[in-house]
């Protein structure tokens, strides 16, 4: 029998949790984000049994409301929204714990009612002091916010008798150096184990299972590394546009937007060794250790690809270009496609290439890892064209159909010795009856248990700049390659694997 590892207790993560009471408090309450991903994220939890009946929604934004409206657009939003099915009972518990408070950021008195009505909620809910704040706001407002939080003492656990937690979404700054001031100011207002950076592709089921995938099975992991992997590719495609976005899109671009995080997150998790265990603390040394080995192609110019869509057509749609997206410099050269080819500068992963790529109005709407394998060595089928034969290839799609795909030679029934590529799938929604939850529904959750595994620290958020920084140097005043809304992005993309001999895969 195995001995059971006394620094772990596999029994702590078999039960869902349900956090203690407390309140969940949305600056930016009325904004996008509020309303399609935290509120139904609350609603989900709160139908799964997993928020405690002391639990409070508060929202704060500058409206002229009471709680009864701020419970209204709540109502809607998970009605709309939410993944599980809306049912009224759900609803009412939770509508009565829906509290509003009005005001703008710079206001001291809101911030004074925030203040005290969360010393209310002691009494009339029981949260022991105990609150999370959400900054689902533009960063420009984040220092000003955290300035109240400050000087109210609502950022204070110590003075407050249970715990505070601030959560931050990306982007985390616009550079290595603001991101730097970023996480001083969070670091200085709240105590640093407190802070919960989002990126919500940790959130997804399918990313958490790439762990399961490597350090779960025996199979795949002895040939995880340079001797037998090619290459790596690692797509986040949309078919969307900038959906109303312009402001932020604007300053930002793809490469700001989704590579310095996402991408890159996918990269850590894919290249990453076996963590001595999956808590945070373990997992984000592993991640931080690849994003500190990440190699830029010597050649900028060889070894990224930009692009921005122009006009074209969308699923039988005609859709406008981005330079007529409203909000849209008539000049911009900010890139809504971005492709960048980097290294992993370790034992294992010296001179694979990882592509990675990401674009709005492409075909359609798909994230994965492809794992794309070297050819066989040798093939004895003398007789045999094997021209057509392709690398093996392992592929986790992220989003829509989650699954993994194992594609490899097989040999074609009849007489001949025929070999073409077959496809082995493991589905998710074939092969489980559950569905996955939402990835903000997993993140909240785990913000109000205080479980920080899913959450990239300050370090891995400053590595990851450090990518991307020379990149937008180098693009700095360069246009970006159009490239038609439905294609696969700019020829550039195209041409910096074909100088490789290699090809994007077609998701
Ligand atoms: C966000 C980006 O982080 O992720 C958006 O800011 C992007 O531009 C979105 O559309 C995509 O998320 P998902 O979960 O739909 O793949």
């Amino acid at each position: 029998m195995t001995p059971a590892n006394p620094l772990r207790d596999p029994r702590d993560r078999r039960l869902p949790r349900v956090p203690e009471p407390c309140a969940l408090v949305v600056f930016g309450v009325t904004g996008d984000l509020a309303r399609k991903k935290l509120i139904p994220a609350v609603y989900d939890l709160a139908n799964r049994g997993l928020l405690p009946p002391g639990f409070v929604l508060l929202g704060f934004a500058r409206r002229d409301w009471g709680h009864e409206d701020f419970g209204s657009l709540a109502r809607e939003a998970a009605q709309e929204h939410a993944r599980t099915e809306f049912r009224d009972e759900v609803w009412h518990r939770l509508a009565d714990s829906v509290r509003f408070v009005p005001g703008s950021f710079d206001d001291d008195n809101a911030f004074d009612k925030l203040n005290e009505t969360l010393v209310e909620l002691e009494t009339s809910h029981g949260i022991a002091g105990n609150a999370a704040f959400y900054l689902s706001i533009p960063p420009a407002a984040f220092p000003v916010v955290l300035k109240q939080l400050e000087r109210t003492r609502m950022a204070d656990s110590a003075g407050q008798g249970g715990w505070r937690r601030v959560v931050v979404e990306k982007p985390f700054g616009h550079d290595l150096e603001s991101s730097r001031e970023l996480n001083g100011l969070v670091d200085s207002v709240f105590t640093p184990p407190d802070v919960f950076r989002i990126d919500h592709y940790l959130g997804k089921e399918t990313v958490q299972n790439l762990l399961a995938l490597r350090f779960a099975n025996t199979l795949f992991e002895p040939i995880w590394n340079a001797n037998y992997v090619d290459s790596v590719q690692i797509t986040m495609a949309e078919d969307v546009g900038i959906e109303g976005r312009a402001a932020f899109y604007e300053s930002a671009g793809a490469a700001r937007d989704v590579l310095q995080n996402h991408l890159l997150q996918l990269l850590a998790l894919t290249a990453m060794e076996e963590p001595v265990s999956f808590d945070a603390e373990a997992l984000r040394t592993e991640k931080h250790k690849v994003l500190k080995a990440i190699s830029l192609p010597p050649d900028l110019g060889a070894g990224t690809a930009r692009g921005q869509y122009d006009q074209g057509w969308l699923a039988g749609q005609r859709v406008r270009s981005y330079l007529d997206e409203e909000g849209v410099a008539k000049d911009s050269r900010t890139e809504t496609y971005a492709a960048v080819r980097l290294g992993v500068e370790t034992r294992r992963w010296a001179g694979v290439p990882f592509y990675l790529r990401t674009g709005k109005r492409l075909p359609r709407r798909v994230t994965e890892i492809a794992v794309i394998f070297k050819r066989a060595p040798h093939l004895p089928f003398l007789e045999t064209d094997t021209t057509e034969l392709g690398n093996n290839q392992l592929v986790v799609r992220v989003q829509p159909d989650e699954g993994v795909t194992l594609r490899f030679g097989s040999k074609v029934p009849g007489s001949a010795m025929e070999i073409r590529e077959v496809s082995m799938d493991f589905l998710y929604g074939s092969s489980f009856t559950e569905s996955s939850p939402e990835a903000y529904e997993r993140l909240l959750l785990d913000v109000l248990l205080g479980d920080k595994t899913l959450f990239p620290d300050h370090e891995e958020v400053e590595s990851s700049w450090r990518v991307v920084d020379p990149l937008e140097q180098f693009w700095a005043g360069q246009s970006a390659e159009r490239y038609r809304a439905g294609e696969w992005g700019p020829r550039g993309a195209d041409a910096m694997l074909a100088r490789e001999r290699r090809t994007w895969r077609r998701p």
